[in-house]
């Protein structure tokens, strides 16, 4: 099986913690050259170190805020025509609050599209044409199980999550036959500073012990664990080999067995 990443270069978004480091980490362990995007550059900067440990090779970061998609459309497009572009694309970012659906304001939705649906599209956009070049591209999603099955209490985020899963499905079709693949990872409830914030929020709004609310979510997975982030990263890292060039749009849940639908 072909999981080598060497001569590959990979643009790995909200990745200075949880999934996203633990995806970057991985594709530089295959070989990969690493671009870290998001925010703090300080972590960034640390995060880069880390990478360069791995895979000794020249990586490099890029500081957006997926809130500004038009600030992150010219901070790729700068480095790209300096650096160059990328095979593989992994898109991920913050998750947009937890909250009812009933309680979520309009702005809510269209922060969340911006954030998540419309900086996948500039992204893409952006690598597209390189990965056409070079008959090779991945393009995958960090979206959630809540595509197959809604989540009760992430109003916003599985109304996102929804046009995420489509518009990678739709674009699928549309690159296949240049070598260029289009996956979303579902990651279940995976134990990173994300899952701490819901837990402590739902902990706060029902008045109950942080310990009852892990228990209570630890009770619908069958595998009776959170995921570690490696475990979500090698499902990511193994989309992105030469190994998976025939999976193409497909959502793959990595949840210890908690979708009860298939
Ligand atoms: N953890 C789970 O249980 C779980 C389950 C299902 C789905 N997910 C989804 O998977 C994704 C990753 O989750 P995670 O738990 O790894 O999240 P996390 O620990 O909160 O990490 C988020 C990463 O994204 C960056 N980021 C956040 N907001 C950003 C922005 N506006 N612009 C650019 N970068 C930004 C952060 O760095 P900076 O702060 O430096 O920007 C950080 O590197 C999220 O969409 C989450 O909702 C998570």
């Amino acid at each position: 099986m072909n999981l080598d990443l060497s001569n590959k270069t990979a643009f790995v978004c909200g990745s200075t913690q949880g999934i996203g480091k633990a995806a970057a980490i991985e594709l530089a362990l295959l070989g990969a050259k690493v671009v870290l995007i998001a925010r703090n550059e300080t972590v960034l900067k640390s995060t880069l170190e880390e990478i360069n440990a791995i895979n000794h090779q020249k990586n490099e970061y890029i500081i957006a805020d997926f809130s500004e998609p038009e600030q992150l459309k010219l901070a790729v497009e700068k480095h790209i025509s300096q650096h160059g572009a990328a095979h593989i694309l992994v898109n991920n970012t913050g998750g947009p609050p937890a909250g009812k659906i009933s309680d979520a304001k309009p702005q809510e939705f269209l922060t969340a599209f911006n954030n998540h649906l419309i900086c996948n599209h500039i992204l893409a956009e952006a690598l597209l044409p390189f990965m056409k070049q070079e008959k090779f591209g991945r393009i995958i999603n960090i979206i959630s199980t809540s595509v197959k099955q809604p989540l009760k209490g992430l109003g916003v985020s599985n109304t996102i999550r929804a046009a995420v899963a489509n518009w990678a499905k739709t674009l699928s079709f549309e690159v296949a036959a240049h070598g260029i693949t289009v996956n979303n990872v579902l990651p279940g409830a995976t134990s990173t500073a994300r899952l701490q914030g819901i837990i402590s929020n739902k902990s706060l709004k029902m008045n109950e012990s942080i310990d009852k609310i892990s228990q209570e979510m630890l009770d619908e997975i069958p595998a009776g664990r959170f995921a570690a982030a490696e475990e979500i990263a090698a499902a990511v890292a193994f989309l992105a080999s030469p190994a998976a060039a025939y999976i193409n749009g497909i959502n793959v849940p990595v949840d210890g067995g908690r979708t009860t639908c298939l």
